[in-house]
């Protein structure tokens, strides 16, 4: 197998933007090519993640359109669906392609406009993520399942639910403090200075989380450039080589011993980590899907960052924001920089790009600029969940 580099890397701004999916897609991608220096021609193959253009606007069979649209001649171009994983589904199979030598340049990006469908309609089109048998019958929505895991927490590590509260408050704290100090979040420049007072009062959701502990519906576009290592330095000074990916399935949630602990999450980020040749003590930056704090605080620990039951304090006392180790969501995350769910993943990748370039937006920028990053991306309730490990170096 080859070494993979990413040579150029994009998003668009997130938040409600009126554009089509497939203008989404071609800003994003159009600025990714342009980063690395490459033209239509040089492209051979597109993978894109896009969950629910047919509801959104009438679009399936997106892929080609999308070829269409970039002017990429008549390249393959595939579409692919795993929830709010999309994106990171779609990135490893572009990197597996490149590693295995049959392409050398790829375009992955992945996109959604949400807002367009409000949140009563938005809501039931994430929950199709659910098994329609044993979840969807039931009722269930993402922001159920997430409190159910913030009320599980609270009961295995006996901490009281007012306690963990104000733990995962400090999630949504320091995540809208970076995304209010990044340019492409939804909320740059709003809410950077929350106080725990204000995400406990603000709105309920579904109790325990509240409006705060949310992250919002999202319009918006990410893609990437990936290159065989070997040939990335004739387009670009600073390629960021792909360590190591991962990807895991659950099932229904009804099957999991603990939807604190899933089974996807330890096979996928352990996959990552063996390929690579590292460990979580070498992870400098983190993006973790952070759909609600909960989800957050159970991700950290299921990838090895914390002890079970300990990610709480992880974020409450500071340790994953910047300054500590490994910081979480310097980004904004999902929270702050919002969730167009089939580009979430490959945006993710895309910010830890910039950490590792240190080009970074001001004040969100680790320093010194980190060596090894990681993203996680989780789609449905645990069902497909996936993971990328990034360096300067390669391996
Ligand atoms: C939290 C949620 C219920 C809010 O929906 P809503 O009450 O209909 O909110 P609206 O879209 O009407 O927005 C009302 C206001 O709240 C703000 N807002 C919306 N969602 C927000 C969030 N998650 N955090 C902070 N502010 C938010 C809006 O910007 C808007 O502000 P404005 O009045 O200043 O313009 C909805 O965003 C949600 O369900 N999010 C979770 C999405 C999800 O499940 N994703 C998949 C996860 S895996």
């Amino acid at each position: 197998m080859r070494d993979v580099a990413i040579i150029g890397s994009a998003q668009t701004k997130f938040g409600k933007l009126g554009k089509s999916n497939t203008e989404l897609f071609c800003d994003a991608s159009l600025a990714a090519m342009e980063d690395a220096n490459v033209s239509q021609k040089d492209i051979e193959a597109l993978f894109v993640g896009n969950v629910l253009g047919g509801f959104e606007e009438g679009q399936i069979n997106i892929g080609g359109h999308l070829v269409g649209a970039l002017h990429l001649g008549n390249i393959p171009a595939t579409r692919f669906e795993g929830a709010c994983c999309s994106g990171t589904v779609a990135f490893r199979d572009a990197f597996m392609w490149v590693a295995s030598g049959f392409y050398d340049i790829v375009l992955v990006g992945g996109m959604e406009r949400a807002m367009i469908m409000g949140t009563p309609f938005s809501t039931r089109t994430f929950a199709m993520a659910n098994d329609c048998k044993y979840e969807g019958t039931t009722g269930i929505t993402f922001p159920g399942v997430f409190a159910m895991v913030a009320r599980r927490y609270s009961k295995i590590y006996d901490i009281p639910l007012d306690k963990l509260r104000e733990k995962m408050a400090h999630v949504s704290m320091k995540n809208h403090k970076h995304g209010a100090l990044n340019p492409h979040a939804q909320f740059y420049q709003k809410m950077g200075n929350l106080k725990v007072e204000d995400v406990l009062n603000s709105t309920v959701v579904c109790d325990p989380l509240t409006l705060m502990d949310c992250c919002p519906f999202s319009d918006g576009g990410a893609a990437v450039v990936l290159a065989s290592a070997d040939i990335a330095r004739r387009y670009t000074d600073e390629p960021i080589y792909v360590l190591g990916v991962g990807q895991g399935s659950l099932g229904h949630m009804g099957a999991q011993a603990d939807i604190t602990k899933p089974a996807s999450r330890v096979f996928s980020a352990r996959s990552a980590f063996k390929q690579a040749g590292l460990g979580p003590k070498d992870v400098d930056v983190v993006e973790i899907h952070d759909c609600f704090t909960s989800a957050e605080i159970v991700a950290s620990e299921a990838m090895g960052f914390f002890d079970w039951g300990k990610g709480a304090d992880a974020v409450e006392s500071g340790q994953t924001d910047i300054g500590g180790r490994p910081v979480i969501n310097s980004s904004g995350g999902l929270m702050g920089k919002g969730h167009p769910i089939g580009a979430t993943g490959v945006a993710q990748v895309h910010a830890i790009v910039e950490q590792l370039k240190g080009k970074a937006p001001n004040g969100n920028q680790v320093n010194p600029v980190p060596e090894i990053g990681m993203t996680d991306t989780l789609g449905g309730g645990f069902n497909t969940i996936a993971h990328t490990i990034l360096g300067r170096s390669r391996r």
